[in-house]
C-alpha cells in the first residue's frame, strides 16, 4: 500500500446562530480552551502540518486566535459545506496522491485514534470516500445515511430533504470525512444547490462517488466523539466530557479525587502523584500541581505553579502565582497575580497577597494585606498587618529583610524597608525605614485612669 499525502480541511466559517452569542462559535471555550484548539490539535496529530481552515464570519478573530497553526481559505458567503470545502481545495492546489480529511471546527471531542482508524480503513479498503457516522435514538437534524440492502452506503440525505421513511434512519452523518484528492475538486464544482436549503451540500459528493462505482466507507463512532456544538447546552455537554476525560487521566496517573463529579478542571492542568483533590475545587488554565498536595474544598486555582507537599485549604483563591514545596495557604486566602511563596511559607486565613515574594518559612497567618512586597526568609507577620502600597497614584514597595517580626495590626506605609532581624511593635504605623535589629514603635503611651469606669456606672444609676 503506497503512502498517500494527508491534507486536513477544517470548516469554521459559520457563525453558530443557535449559540445566541456575539462571539463566533468555534472561539467559545470548554475545558479552558477554544473549541477550535482541540480540532487544530487533532489535525496536527494526524498530518503534522498546518491544515486549511475555511473562515468567514468573524474571520479576524478566528485568524488572530489560530495564528500560524492554520492556513486560511476565505468563504465570503456561506453557501454550504460543499462550497466551503471547494474554497479550501483552491488553497490546497494540486491534490493528486493526497487524501483530504474534512473536520468541523465545532466538533472537538473526536479522538485521534478514531480518526486514524478511519484513515487506515479508507486506505486499506481503497474507498473513494470514507466518513464517520453514529447511531442515535433521536437523529434530529443530522443527515441520514442511506445504505443499500447489501449494507453499502449509497448517499446522505439531509433531514430537511428526507422522506418520512428516510427520517426513520438512526445512522447519521457526523460531518467528518476522508476524500481521495483526485476527483475532489471536480466533484465539488459539479454540486448543485437544488435542495431544501438552496446550499451546496458536501454530503452530495458521496452519491457522486457511488455513481463512479467507488466504494464508500463508514466508521460508526461513539456519539460523544461526533458531538457537535450548536447550542449552549451542547457546549456544557462538551465541557462535562472534557472534565471527565481530564479527571480520568489524572486518576490513572495517581491523583485522588474525593468527589470527582463536583470538580472542574481544565485540560492543560497537570497534577502529581498522591495529591488529593477535595470536592468543588476549580483548577483552571496552565496550572501545575506537584505530588502529595491537598487541594481543599472549593479551592480555585488559575495559572498557578504549585510544588509538592503543599496544602491549599478550603476556599482559597490563587491566580498567576507560585507556591513552593511544603507551603500552606488558607483557608480563605487570596493570592493575586505575582504572588510567590517560598518553601514552607504559611499564608493563613483571610490574607490577601499581590506581587509579593515570601522567602523560605515566612508566615502571615491571619487577616493581612501584603502587596508589592518582598518578605525575607523567616519573617513573621502578625494578624491585621497592612502594606499601604498605594498613594492614590503610584504603587510603592515594602521590603522586610530576613527574620523580621511585625506585630499585629501594623501599617507599613510604602516605600518602606525594615532591616534584618528588626521588630515592629503591635499597632504601629511605620513611615520611616527601620534599621536592622531595631525595635520600631509608634504607639502613644498607654494611660490608665483608676476608678473611671466605676464612677461612670455610679453616675448612670443616679440618673434613673
Ligand atoms: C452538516 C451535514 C450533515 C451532518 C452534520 C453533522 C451538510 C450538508 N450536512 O449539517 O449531514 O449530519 O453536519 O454535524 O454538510 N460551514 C462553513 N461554510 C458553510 C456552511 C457550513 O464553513 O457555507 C461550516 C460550519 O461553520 C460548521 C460546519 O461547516 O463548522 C457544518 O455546518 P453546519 O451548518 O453546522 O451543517 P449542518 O447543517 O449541521
Ligand atoms: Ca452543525
Amino acid at each position: 500500500m503506497s503512502q498517500r499525502r494527508l491534507e486536513v480541511v477544517i470548516l469554521a466559517a459559520g457563525q453558530g446562530k443557535r449559540m445566541k452569542s456575539r462571539r463566533i462559535k468555534v472561539l467559545h471555550r470548554a475545558g479552558g480552551r477554544a473549541l477550535i484548539d482541540y480540532v487544530l490539535d487533532m489535525s496536527f496529530a494526524l498530518s503534522g502540518h498546518a491544515p486549511v481552515m475555511v473562515i468567514g464570519h468573524d474571520r479576524d478573530a478566528v485568524r488572530a486566535h489560530c495564528g500560524e497553526r492554520a492556513r486560511y481559505a476565505m468563504q465570503e458567503q456561506q453557501l454550504g459545506t460543499g462550497h466551503a470545502v471547494l474554497e479550501a481545495v483552491r488553497v490546497l492546489g494540486e491534490l493528486d496522491g493526497a487524501d483530504v480529511l474534512v473536520l468541523s471546527g465545532d466538533v472537538p471531542l473526536t479522538r485521534p485514534e478514531t480518526l486514524r482508524a478511519l484513515l487506515d480503513e479508507h486506505a486499506s479498503r481503497g474507498h473513494g470516500v470514507s466518513m464517520m457516522t453514529m447511531v442515535l435514538d433521536d437523529a434530529g437534524s443530522y443527515g441520514r445515511i442511506v445504505r443499500s440492502p447489501e449494507g453499502n452506503v449509497e448517499r446522505i440525505v439531509e433531514a430537511k430533504d428526507a422522506s418520512n421513511s428516510e427520517l426513520q434512519i438512526r445512522e447519521v452523518n457526523a460531518g467528518i470525512y476522508v476524500f481521495r484528492g483526485e476527483h475532489l475538486a471536480a466533484d465539488l464544482a459539479s454540486l448543485s444547490p437544488a435542495n431544501a436549503q438552496g446550499e451546496y451540500y458536501l454530503t452530495d459528493v458521496i452519491a457522486t462517488a457511488r455513481h463512479r462505482r467507488e466504494t464508500v466507507g463508514a466508521l460508526i463512532a461513539e456519539p460523544i466523539e461526533a458531538l457537535g456544538v450548536n447550542s449552549r447546552a451542547d457546549l456544557a455537554h462538551v465541557e462535562r466530557e472534557l472534565v471527565r476525560r481530564s479527571i480520568a487521566r489524572l486518576m490513572s496517573e495517581g491523583v485522588t479525587f474525593r468527589n470527582p463529579e463536583s470538580v472542574t478542571i481544565d485540560t492543560a492542568v497537570r497534577i502529581g502523584q498522591d495529591t488529593i483533590v477535595y470536592p468543588f475545587a476549580v483548577i483552571e488554565g496552565d496550572t501545575t500541581i506537584g505530588s502529595d498536595c491537598v487541594i481543599g474544598p472549593g479551592a480555585h486555582l488559575k495559572n498557578c505553579r504549585v510544588g509538592s507537599g503543599v496544602e491549599i485549604k478550603t476556599g482559597t483563591v490563587a491566580e498567576d502565582s507560585t507556591i513552593a514545596d511544603g507551603a500552606a495557604v488558607g483557608p480563605y486566602a487570596h493570592l493575586r497575580g505575582g504572588s510567590v511563596l517560598g518553601e514552607k511559607v504559611k499564608v493563613g486565613n483571610f490574607v490577601e497577597t499581590k506581587k509579593a515574594v515570601f522567602g523560605k518559612g515566612a508566615k502571615a497567618s491571619h487577616l493581612s494585606y501584603i502587596g508589592d512586597a518582598e518578605i525575607g526568609a523567616g519573617c513573621n507577620i502578625g494578624a491585621g498587618t497592612i502594606t499601604c502600597n498605594y498613594d492614590g497614584v503610584h504603587k510603592h514597595k515594602t521590603v522586610l529583610e530576613d527574620g523580621v517580626f511585625i506585630g499585629s495590626d501594623t501599617q507599613l506605609v510604602a516605600p518602606i524597608r525594615v532591616g534584618k532581624g528588626a521588630y515592629v511593635g503591635a499597632g504601629s504605623t511605620i513611615t520611616k525605614d527601620v534599621p536592622a535589629d531595631a525595635l520600631a514603635l509608634t504607639r502613644t503611651p498607654q494611660r490608665n485612669i483608676e476608678g473611671w469606669a466605676a464612677r461612670k456606672r455610679e453616675q448612670q444609676s443616679g440618673k434613673e
